[in-house]
């Protein structure tokens, strides 16, 4: 594990630790594909779904569906090389790659040895994830995630990437966080607006508050911060959101990570129970945080890992302004936040957890907002619901009340994962991105992959999530030693985002038709020849209703995963549910992250974490970026 630690991905961390079952119990997978034969094939058309919610379920899809093709450009093949493939008509340039310097102090980028620790603050961060653009009195503020860190990438000069010193540790917390950053479009492209009075780095270490009903919790509380309602910094900030009022939302995900324990966790059963829950061990995973920087050390601050976990709130337009940790919307590992809003004006927010075996969140404010009104009750006084969902396409919203999960309101939001565990939520594979259609009532959730799902350990019972529970196919994760993922979409009752139900049915399974000619990992209708992907995450939907899906998965192109290539971006249609791959990124990395610029001439993707020496080439280190694509003739591209 150690050799393979500095340049593992969360996910691959995770497979290392947590294999893949070898074996599958295929009978039971084949039967199941049979009898689910019918929702797949009518998720297309919401044919029984149609049933389960009346009319209302059919409301988006006619005038849609009279076009031939919602797509504006011609699907491309896979690719297994080292850099960015878009259709023809369309090209791409990149606007930013980590290291780049967002200020005029900044230190150069050594292709060999990246950026030293002085100055590590004043470029742009590594490991690009989540965006969004602001428009702020007319100029197009980008704000990103830097989810995590590459240790070999970013520690060249040490051994093996393993932080031998606090100066090793503070470099990788610089590069983490969020970078907000004004660009703008020149006759050479895109770039950024060096010393732009809005540039700011949020890193590990950025002075922030926590609101909600766990601030000042005792769990909260620190040496550092007798008040619990002051915390530094953000972690693992993966996906985004937005708000109406134009704030930023980060997420924060895989926390757990940047903790370990010098001399053992304390004595204290309420503690254990979180740190096994939410996966906090004591040797950590590698960020080796926690022998230089206390904070980390959770054998002397155990309340430190309670601090972390949120959504927090980004003002772009006040680069002084101190982020919000809304402790309202739960802790877990927050992949991103979709917001919608109900007839009368409450704000939700739709979110997954990304874990084996977690939950669908969502959050309804108690008030409504109202364009220049007052906005500060609404993601902190309102109700916080999981999901479950039933076998025949409906579900429901249950709320983490005191009443029904007999905690406090404070410890739901710490320990909300038992909460929902608490109310009988659903067991999903893997909820990443959430995204809400901004031309229909509905909502897609891509549930990424759960080598789990289904599988039992050595002591013959069903596998769980560490302290979570036991994990059965279910309606929305039908198959077994789940590798390929599927999208879930949902629509509310009466068009209402805060109705206590749904109906919901499965936008694609993933699956390799040309491997397995049959049965769930064949995939559903949707899937062909021409568009083989697996594991999709991040995703956002455009303006005109396309739902643009990029992955995170295997990129080995053999045996199951033949065909399907280096990690792609496609477009799904939500009526016809065709899909087509409009891009490929380099091999190793991760497609995520995706927004546009105010116009709407360009769309910005993030490519994180390239193996292949992208974008600079063989003689400089990899360097996860931003990249520009616009259509040669200036057309709108979403
Ligand atoms: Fe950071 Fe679940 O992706
Ligand atoms: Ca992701
Ligand atoms: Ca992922």
């Amino acid at each position: 594990m150690t050799d393979r630690l500095p340049t593992m991905s969360a996910d691959e961390w995770d497979e290392l630790n947590f294999p893949r079952p070898t074996e599958q119990e295929f009978d039971r997978v084949v039967e199941r594909a049979i009898s689910r034969r019918g929702f797949l094939g009518g998720a297309l058309v919401f044919g029984s779904g149609a049933a389960v919610m009346g009319s209302a379920f059919l409301k988006a899809g006619p005038a849609e569906a009279r076009q031939a093709s919602r797509f504006a450009f011609e699907p491309i093949g896979i690719q297994t090389d080292g850099t960015v493939h878009v259709p023809p008509g369309y090209s791409w340039k990149v606007l930013v790659r980590w290291g780049d310097p967002l200020f005029s102090d900044a230190p150069a980028f050594d292709p060999a040895l990246g950026i030293p620790t002085k100055g590590s603050d004043r470029v742009f961060g590594e490991n690009t994830d989540g965006m969004e653009i602001f428009n702020v009195g007319g100029r197009d503020i980008l704000v990103v995630n830097n989810e995590y860190v590459n240790f070999k990438t970013n520690l060249a000069h040490t051994k093996d990437g393993v932080a031998a010193s606090a100066e090793d540790v503070l470099r990788l917390q610089n590069f983490q966080g969020v970078t907000v950053m004004e660009i703008a479009e020149g006759r050479g492209g895109w770039k950024v607006v060096i010393d732009s009075p809005y540039n700011r780095r949020i890193t590990n270490n950025t002075p922030m508050v926590l609101d909600g009903p766990a601030a000042g919790h005792d769990l909260l509380k620190t040496e550092a911060d007798p008040t619990g309602t002051a915390v530094l910094g953000t972690s693992n900030n993966c996906g985004s959101g937005r708000t109406p009022w134009g704030t930023y939302l980060t997420c924060e995900e895989n926390f757990n990570g940047y903790f370990g324990a010098t001399a053992g966790f304390p004595d204290n059963a309420v503690l254990k129970a979180g740190f096994k829950r939410y996966g906090i061990n004591e040797k950590g995973v590698g960020y080796n945080y926690h022998p230089f920087d206390a904070r980390y050390d959770v054998s002397k601050n155990p309340n430190e890992p309670h601090r972390h976990g949120y959504v927090v709130e980004i003002d772009p337009s006040r680069p002084d302004s101190k982020p919000v940790k809304h402790t309202a919307l739960g802790r877990f590992k927050h992949e991103n936040a979709a917001y919608a809003l109900t007839p009368a004006g409450n704000v939700v927010v739709y979110m997954g957890d990304d874990e084996r075996g977690e939950f669908v969140y969502r959050w309804v404010s108690r008030d409504v907002y109202v364009p220049g009104g007052d906005t500060s009750t609404l993601l902190s006084e309102g109700q916080l619901s999981v999901a479950k969902f039933n076998d025949d396409q409906t579900g429901e919203w249950v709320a983490l009340t005191p009443a029904a999960t007999g905690m406090t309101a404070a410890e739901i939001a710490i320990f909300t994962r038992m909460a929902g565990s608490k109310v009988g939520a659903t067991t999903m594979d893997r909820p990443e991105w959430i995204a809400v259609n901004p031309r229909a009532f509905e909502v897609y959730c891509c549930l990424t992959n759960n080598s789990r799902r289904g599988t039992k350990a050595d002591n013959g019972k069903l596998r769980t999530n560490e302290g979570g529970d036991p994990m059965a196919l279910n309606g929305p994760n039908p198959r077994e030693a789940n590798n390929y993922g599927q999208i879930v979409r949902w629509r509310p009752l009466n068009d209402d985002h805060g109705a206590a139900k749904f109906g919901w049915d499965l936008f694609v399974m993933a699956g390799n038709p040309a491997v397995h000619t049959s049965g769930p990992n064949a995939g559903s209708p949707n899937i062909n020849a021409g568009n083989l992907f697996n594991s999709p995450d991040s995703m956002q939907i455009d303006t005109a209703g396309v739902v643009w899906i990029q992955t995170d998965g295997e990129d080995n192109n053999k045996g199951d995963y033949a065909g399907m290539g280096n990690n792609q971006m496609l477009a799904g249609d939500p009526v016809t549910g065709e899909i087509r791959r409009f891009l490929t990124g380099p091999f190793g990395s991760e497609v995520t992250g995706l927004t546009w610029s105010s116009d709407r001439r360009t769309m910005f993707v993030g490519i994180q974490h390239p193996d292949a020496p992208f974008p600079d080439g063989p003689n400089s280190l990899p360097r996860s970026s931003i990249i520009a694509i616009k259509r040669e003739d200036n057309a709108l591209v979403g």
